[in-house]
């Protein structure tokens, strides 16, 4: 396995709030530091989607319980996303990537274009400009001029365009699978290894 890392995790408040968990389970299993953020609705989806219930349970607890102890091998540290206090703000900080699963088309919007007003914008401003890698998995469908204008804007400076479509030649056989499979995709791009998926290997 690679060697321990930091990563900053940021979730919004697209569709799919299963890619965020199985990319932190992923993460965390391969026992490296997240560097959490959570915008107001990226913590709505995941209540939605996936009935975690933040008062009465930590995010580490609720990870444990749905994905597994094995991410008891890493830590997670959870920071709020209007505190642009925090480390992540700054490219003094020693993060080696950064992954926003799911992306909202707004999130992309303003990552796009720098807006830098919460603590996700903030840390992808910083992640691209200390040429990091920067990976955005992004919900929606279907997409407007805006959303495809603002994709190529955000390729062209740099950040990895990691549309949540799964592939179906591994054969999924469950919810989980689908998300490894994006979950696999965004860790090969931040360079952490994993065996979340079978690669293709051609024709049996
Ligand atoms: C249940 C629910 C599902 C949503 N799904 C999406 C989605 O798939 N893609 C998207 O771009 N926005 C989606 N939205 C809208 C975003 O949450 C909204 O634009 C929000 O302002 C995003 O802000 P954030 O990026 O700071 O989380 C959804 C909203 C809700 C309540």
């Amino acid at each position: 396995m690679s060697d321990t890392k930091s990563f900053i995790v940021a979730v919004t408040g697209a569709s799919g709030a299963i890619y965020a968990t199985r990319t932190m389970r992923a993460m965390l299993a391969a026992g490296n530091h997240v560097h959490l953020v959570l915008s107001k609705y990226g913590r709505y989806v995941m209540h939605e989607e996936l009935g975690w219930e933040p008062d009465n349970e930590s995010i580490l607890d609720f990870l444990a319980r749905t994905t597994g102890d094995e991410i008891r091998a890493g830590t997670l540290e959870e920071h709020g996303v209007n505190d642009l206090t925090r480390a992540i703000s700054s490219g003094s900080s020693p993060v080696s990537g950064m992954v926003v699963v799911p992306c909202s088309a707004k999130s992309l919007a303003a990552i796009a274009h720098g807006t830098s007003s919460n603590l996700i914008e903030r840390s992808a401003d910083v992640t691209l400009k200390e040429r990091r890698p920067l990976v955005l998995v992004i919900r929606e469908t279907p997409m407007n001029l805006i959303q495809l204008r603002n994709m190529v804007t955000v390729a062209e400076a740099g950040a990895a365009v990691l549309p949540a479509m799964p592939a179906f030649y591994q054969k999924p056989k469950s919810f989980d699978d689908l998300g490894d499979f994006i979950a696999g995709r965004a860790l090969s791009l931040l360079g952490v290894d994993h065996e979340l998926f079978e690669p293709w290997t051609g024709p049996q």
